[in-house]
């Protein structure tokens, strides 16, 4: 069967005044119904440019130059603009980091909420206000029926990002798409906020792809994990799996400094240098000039995404000397963690 959302091969370009930054290079993912599907990487990395181009979101003057996207058997890129709008937006809700600028400050939160079943599934104006009512109830949101008449800055971050998760429920969509939910929030509501997302998955079977870069948040939250890396796949598959055992240096360097193996993973960390300029096309492994076991063999070519039977894959030349990475390095020091 296929999956619920596939994504061949995407692009999205910028073109900008000084030449044209290739910022997503080719990035393919799968999320079935009902899964949770995680995207770590570090800043710049093409997480959330990935994420909007699914919806059509981009920010002007990105655009999808390449790729397809096909959501349920359907290849909507093949569709003209207005119905795969129609046909993304529908299936696909999107929580943001910044739950201030994802409300419109001059609407009433409940109001906001009710617009979708207004709009998309045509509820008369009562049964709409009902939905959205019960909708802030499911997310956790005491009285709604007074907070209805709320406006943004008069709740809490936290409340602010329970009424963005009901906006994007609001749809009935198949499949949610969190950026960083949870980081402009302090820990326990992160925690609180994420629990919601995940009883609500469990409830209604909603899938999620969930971009964060705490690697225990997607541990906790996710069955599957991407890790991109200037703009690419590098990495993915079960998200123990990856954990583990990392086929990837990129992955492998930002779980080595985990001291110990019953300490929770945490943020992800610095790894000593910068990413390639994405201005310019990679001909040679976009990680060699920071990868820990660099060869000739890797300034020669853009290593492909290799499949490794039955569910993961990696773009490293090397991997399969990965058992040996731990041993390798054991003696150099770990880089330092960042927030
Ligand atoms: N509107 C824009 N104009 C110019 N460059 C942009 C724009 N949006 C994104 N970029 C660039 O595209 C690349 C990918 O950005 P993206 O926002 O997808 O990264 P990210 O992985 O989400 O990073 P972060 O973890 O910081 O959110 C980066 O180099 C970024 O600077
Ligand atoms: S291909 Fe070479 S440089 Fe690239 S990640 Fe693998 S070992 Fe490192
Ligand atoms: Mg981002």
């Amino acid at each position: 069967m296929s999956p619920f959302l596939e994504v061949d091969d995407l692009h999205v370009e910028i073109p900008l005044p000084y030449g044209t930054l290739h910022a997503v290079r080719g990035v393919s993912l799968t999320a079935d119904a009902g899964e949770a599907v995680g995207l770590v990487g570090e800043s710049g990395s093409g997480k959330s440019l990935t994420l909007r181009a699914l919806l059509g979101l981009l920010p002007q003057p990105a655009r999808i130059t390449g790729g397809r996207i096909v959501l349920d058997g359907v290849d909507v890129t093949a569709l003209p603009a207005r119905e795969r709008r129609r046909l993304l937006t529908g299936a696909m809700g999107m929580v943001f980091q910044d739950s201030l600028t994802a409300l419109n400050p001059v609407m009433r939160v409940g109001e906001q909420i009710a617009e979708a079943p207004r709009r998309k599934l045509g509820m008369s104006a009562a049964r709409a206000k009902a939905r959205a009512v019960e909708l802030m109830d499911r997310v956790g949101i005491p009285d709604p029926e007074r907070r209805y008449r709320a406006y943004p800055h008069e709740l809490s971050g936290g409340m602010r990002q329970r009424i963005c998760i009901a906006i994007a429920l609001s749809g009935q969509p198949r499949l949610i798409l969190a950026d960083e939910p949870t980081t402009a929030l302090d820990v326990t509501i992160q925690a609180q906020v994420l629990g919601v997302i995940e009883s609500l998955r469990e409830a209604d079977g909603v899938g999620l792809i969930l971009v964060s870069h705490d690697l225990a948040v997607v541990s906790e939250t996710c069955q599957r994990v991407y890790v991109m890396y200037a703009g690419r796949v590098v990495e993915s598959g079960p998200i123990r799996d990856v954990l583990g055992a990392p086929r990837h240096p990129y992955s492998f360097a930002l779980l080595r400094s985990v001291p110990d193996p019953d300490v929770p993973v945490h943020r992800l960390l610095t790894i000593p240098g910068q990413p390639p300029d994405l201005m310019e096309e990679a001909v040679e492994c976009p990680f060699a000039a920071r990868c820990l076991f660099v060869a000739d063999a890797c300034r020669q070519q853009n290593p492909p995404l290799v499949t490794l039977p039955p569910d993961r894959a990696t773009a490293c030349l090397r991997y399969q000397e990965a058992d040996r990475w731990s041993d390798l390095v054991a003696d150099s020091p770990v880089p330092e963690e960042v927030r």
